[in-house]
């Protein structure tokens, strides 16, 4: 358990007057790819498939769309303030060259 975690939880059940209580746990500002192909500018991945109802299906991976689970170019803005580097997943009709 992390220590801000650990702290969350020692200041409810510290105060002790109801059996039950809530705790809220929030992620920390910063990047949200921690690890992954972490030398690119931005990770995108591209997908063909034969029968995509739409000739390009453009993905949500930084978690921040308004069109969730669609990207709405929000990754630009959070890769710009956190120097991320995360981008969508698109998937391309093999009909859309
Ligand atoms: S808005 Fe999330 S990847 Fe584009």
């Amino acid at each position: 358990m992390a220590a801000s975690l650990r702290s969350a939880v020692s200041a409810v059940t510290s105060r002790g007057t109801s059996r039950f209580s809530t705790v809220v746990v929030r992620a920390s500002a910063g990047q949200i790819n921690p690890s992954i192909r972490k030398n690119e500018e931005k990770v995108a991945d591209f997908v063909k498939v034969e029968n995509l109802p739409t000739p390009k299906a453009v993905y949500c991976r930084c978690w921040r769309s308004g069109k969730f689970p669609m990207c709405d170019g929000a990754h630009v803005k959070h890769n710009k303030e956190t120097g991320d580097n995360v981008g969508p997943l698109v998937i391309e009709s093999p009909a859309a060259k």
